[in-house]
């Protein structure tokens, strides 16, 4: 069920506290940010693919990995709270949000490639660390690839410190860890 909304747009962030802004008052180029449902399986999973596809010298086992299937995809739900970025009418980015022992733990960040740099990780991000603290964690956490700078430039942006490496951890890549403590 789709409850919780952000919107954001380069230009006109949303104020903090007002995410919950109505479909109706956003122009249709602006981006919302929005709870998934099993209606948007079959985008998100286009939309995997679409990204994974596009990272070159990607370890193979990750791109398939990655790559969930519907049927792969609707079992990942069951332990996520996913969210996804629109923009008109298209789904163009999504993170989810794995709340454990009172930490949440941000999985499977990524941007349609044709969309970047216009705000859409942030406001997925933003998203996310707003619901995990409405969800009572103590803090946020990701272990994005090192070969992912864009990433890790975005965690920093975002108020998230660096706080280790872990060397050859996923398929031989190294793993930058990223909190920020609510
Ligand atoms: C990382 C990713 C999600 C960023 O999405 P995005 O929508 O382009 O990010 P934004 O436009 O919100 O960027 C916000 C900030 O992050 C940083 N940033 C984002 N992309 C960057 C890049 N290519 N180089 C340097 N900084 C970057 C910047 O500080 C940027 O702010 P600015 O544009 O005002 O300078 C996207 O590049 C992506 O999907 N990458 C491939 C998959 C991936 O890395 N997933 C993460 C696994 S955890």
């Amino acid at each position: 069920m789709a409850t919780d909304q952000g919107s954001d747009r380069r230009a006109e962030r949303t104020p903090p506290g007002s995410e919950k802004a109505g479909a109706a008052e956003r122009s249709p180029t602006e981006t919302s940010v929005e709870r998934v449902t099993h209606q948007d399986v079959g985008a998100i999973c286009s939309l995997y693919k679409k990204v994974w596809e596009s990272e070159a010298g990607l370890p193979t086992d990750l791109v398939k990995a990655w790559q969930p299937s519907p049927l792969e995809f609707t079992s990942w739900m069951e332990g996520v709270t996913y969210f996804a970025a629109r923009r008109s009418g298209h789904l163009i980015g999504i993170v989810g949000c794995e709340l454990r022992r009172g930490a949440c733990r941000l999985v499977h960040l990524a941007v349609d490639p044709d969309g970047r740099r216009q705000g859409v990780g942030a406001a997925l991000v933003t998203a996310a660390v707003d619901w995990a603290r409405r969800s009572g964690a103590g803090a946020v956490w990701a272990d994005p690839l090192a070969r992912f700078q864009a990433c890790g430039h975005l965690f920093l942006q975002l108020g998230f410190s660096e706080s280790g490496v872990l060397h050859r951890h996923e398929s031989g890549e190294d793993v930058r860890l990223f909190e920020r403590v609510l």
